[in-house]
């Protein structure tokens, strides 16, 4: 299986993947992911990169590219692998199509309004990257990654204003990605507001 998914930020693609490939086998692929651990490590890319996310943009093709090369080249990702967050404009998806063809892209169909407050709580593990949220889902201890105590960051971009300027560009770059690939016969909708386990038993009931 080799999927995308898509949504706008806050739709909870990053908590469904990482279920997913979990129980799948397959390794998550979040250039939102990659890119953030360049900016961590100051590597050339990921100084270059972090203007950019910090104000909510998209980081330049060339760039994102390059990660997700690298990435793809691991071995495991020969089994399959869940995108998260690429292709986000149709000059990636294209570029994608170069290295790898898809088998689904799976929409999250989701009330926009109820993103900003999601993204305002969330909290993620600077080790391992799995999320949380101070209000819907909330680690034993605060602050503390449920599954390696590390410490939870607050992401840079997950105020109102570049969460504001993310949603903009989804609008614009990703949203024409749907009828692209409703064109392959590879997009799935899926209703994704309510309770994480039920939007899980969709994801996985479109990927089998
Ligand atoms: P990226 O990291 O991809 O961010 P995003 O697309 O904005 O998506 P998010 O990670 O914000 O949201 P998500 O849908 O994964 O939600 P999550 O599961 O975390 O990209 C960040 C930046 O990197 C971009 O702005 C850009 O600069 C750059 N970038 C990355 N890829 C790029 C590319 N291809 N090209 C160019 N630039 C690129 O959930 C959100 C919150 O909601 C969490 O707190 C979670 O606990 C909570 N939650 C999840 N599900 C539920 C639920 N069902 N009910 C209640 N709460 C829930």
């Amino acid at each position: 299986m080799r999927a995308t998914f898509i949504g706008p930020p806050g739709a909870g693609k990053g908590t469904q993947a990482m279920m997913a490939a979990k129980t799948l086998g397959i390794p998550h692929l979040s250039t939102g992911d990659l890119l953030r651990e360049e900016v961590q490590h100051a590597s050339k890319l990921g100084l270059e990169a972090q203007g950019y996310m910090k104000a909510g943009k998209l980081v330049p093709d060339s760039l994102v590219l390059a990660v997700l090369r690298a990435r793809l080249a691991r071995p495991d990702a020969t089994r399959g692998f869940i995108l998260d967050g690429y292709p986000r404009n149709l000059d990636q998806a294209k570029e994608l199509e170069r290295m790898v063809a898809l088998d689904r892209a799976i929409y999250f169909e989701v009330n926009i309004e109820e993103l900003v407050t999601r993204l305002v709580e969330r909290r993620t593990c600077a080790t391992c990257h799995r999320v949380y949220n101070r209000k819907t889902q909330p680690p034993r201890v605060p602050d503390v990654c449920d599954d390696d105590g590390s410490a939870l960051v607050h992401r840079p971009d997950d105020n109102r204003e570049a969460v504001t300027t993310r949603f903009e560009v989804y609008q614009k770059e990703t949203a024409p990605l749907l009828s692209y690939y409703q064109r392959q016969g590879i997009l799935r909708t899926i209703p994704a507001m309510g309770s994480v386990k039920d939007i899980q038993v969709r994801v996985l009931s479109e990927m089998r």
